[in-house]
């Protein structure tokens, strides 16, 4: 089979080839075009247009590379980034398509779990070109039409061997990220050993990653700094080649081209990237907004007190280390099957090791998983897993949920199953009013410089 023993290499959202250096110790950063000897504030304006720039297919802006893609979803990071202000959440017309194989079962691939993930990763790639360990990303647009037809093709086409799970991701808002960033592993390890001691229906997790370090950041807590993010959004959004992160590969192109396996230049220098990475990190902390009258400041103190008291505040945390008003713990929890997606993120094929449970992003149904009663994932997050979302500048954040599958805020509470059904079921059996106030004090929480009329006081 043409890709037995070949390494598969995997687009993965929000995780990549990443080598793990530390952008401030990338050799060109003195290279002509850095902002490394610029004042702090000149690097942030740079970082700021960076955001904001809307890239096209060898943009001359791009130094040598070739600019947007060959595959990208949008043309910039604030096309998605922008409810509430720039760096804000997105609508779901901007949401991320992913997709993972999954087996029907007519294969009968043998083995342990982690190596029937690898044959059938051989076998997606052998059939489509598309890499797949895991979820991809399906992008929405390539550069050379042939990516369209390929497109099409892969979404009518039906394969004996699996189907291809699709699922959404939607965009959630950067503010206050510089925060999380910060925070040490430590705080995220002492709740998950508080959560657990308490031995509640509520046991969240850290995410760990194949690496050891501890995931904060994505929907499944998969990575684990700011950093590492934004060059991973470059790279898989956009389609830019960064420092330590290849773009995307168009895999219809992958087919038969001979351009796949040569190096491209780099669209952004480190520089660019460090400039980037601290305009994220400065941007500002979501906001209380002011009352309207001392009635509306005790509704809402109410709202947040009947918040903590059916449990809400159990996974929402109001404060976590020094972060006032996160209104998050940042540890995966399980909130059902009804809430499952595929799951797990690798960049790599699935090593076998016997001393490690490798989370899978087959749904439960699946017949790789059949029959297996499975222990918790020491790696990775579970199908029925999220990170706690940050409540914060909630008001600026709708649609709810990873897919944004919820409109409105008592969707996304009713929505919650497993570890968070107690907290539901408590919410659905309040009185009208008490709902109200609990909205009340939510809807007040709201991106740094909120837009458009505050008429729900
Ligand atoms: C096509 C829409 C889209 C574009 C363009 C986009 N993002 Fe995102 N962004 C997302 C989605 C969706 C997620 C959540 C992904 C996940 O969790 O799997 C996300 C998550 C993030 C996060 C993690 C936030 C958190 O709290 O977990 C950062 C940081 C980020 N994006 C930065 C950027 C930067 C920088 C750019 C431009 C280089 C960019 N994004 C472009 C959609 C987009
Ligand atoms: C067991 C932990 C847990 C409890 C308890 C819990 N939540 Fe959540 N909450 C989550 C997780 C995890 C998600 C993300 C689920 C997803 O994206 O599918 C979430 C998502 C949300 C969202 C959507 C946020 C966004 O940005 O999309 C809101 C709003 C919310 N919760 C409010 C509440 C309220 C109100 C309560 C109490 C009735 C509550 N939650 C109880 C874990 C919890």
């Amino acid at each position: 089979m043409r890709a037995s023993g070949a390494a598969i290499r995997v687009i993965v959202v929000g995780l990549g080839v990443w080598s793990g250096l530390s952008l401030v110790g990338l050799p060109d950063l003195a290279e002509a075009g850095s902002p490394g000897s610029k004042p702090p504030n000149v690097i942030v304006e740079l970082g700021k247009q960076l955001f904001e720039r809307k890239w096209i297919a060898n943009d001359p802006r791009c130094h040598n590379g070739d600019g947007l893609g060959p595959v990208f979803n949008e043309a910039s990071c604030v096309a998605c980034h922008n409810l509430g202000g720039v760096g804000g959440a997105g609508s779901n017309a901007r949401n991320v398509v992913i997709v993972a194989p999954i087996t029907t079962g007519r294969l009968g691939i043998e083995g342990t779990q982690a190596e029937q993930a690898r044959r059938l990763a051989e076998i997606v790639k052998f059939e489509t070109g598309f890499p797949v360990a895991g979820s991809v990303v399906l992008h929405k647009a390539g550069t050379r039409p042939a990516y369209d037809v390929w497109k099409t093709w892969l979404l009518a086409k039906e394969f004996p061997m699996f189907t291809l799970r699709k699922s959404e991701r939607n965009t959630p808002s950067l503010f206050g990220t510089g925060l999380i960033d910060a925070l040490p592993d430590s705080v995220l390890e002492e709740v998950e050993r508080r959560q657990t001691a308490i031995d509640s229906e509520i046991s969240g997790r850290v995410c760990r990653l194949k690496d050891g370090r501890i995931g904060r950041f994505g929907w499944k807590a998969q990575i684990p700094s700011l950093e590492e993010f934004v060059l991973t959004a470059c790279s898989v959004e956009l389609g830019l080649e960064v420092p330590g992160h290849h773009q995307s590969i168009d895999p219809s192109s992958s087919l038969k081209s001979k351009t796949q396996g040569q190096v491209a230049e780099l669209d952004l220098t480190s520089g660019d990237c460090v400039a980037l990475v601290s305009y994220i990190r400065s941007l500002p902390t979501p906001v209380q907004i002011e009352p309207v009258s001392r009635a509306v400041s005790e509704k809402w103190l109410e709202g947040g007190a009947l918040f903590k008291s059916i449990g809400c505040a159990t996974c929402h945390l109001p404060t976590l280390g020094n972060i006032d008003g996160i209104y998050s713990d940042l540890l995966l929890h399980d909130l059902g099957p009804a809430n499952s997606d595929s799951g797990a993120y690798y960049s790599e094929p699935i090593e076998e090791r016997s001393d490690l449970v490798v989370a899978s992003a087959a749904p439960a149904d699946s017949n790789l998983e059949k029959g297996a009663s499975k222990p918790k994932p020491v790696i990775g997050a579970e199908s029925v897993e999220w990170r706690t979302p940050p409540l914060w500048g909630l008001r600026d954040t709708a649609p709810y949920l990873h897919n944004g599958g919820a409109k409105t805020l008592e969707d996304a509470i009713a929505q919650h199953r497993g570890e968070g059904s107690g907290a539901a079921a408590r919410f659905a059996r309040l009185s009208g009013m008490e709902q109200g106030k609990i909205r009340g004090f939510l809807m007040s929480l709201a991106a740094p410089s909120p837009s458009g009329p505050r008429t729900d006081q």
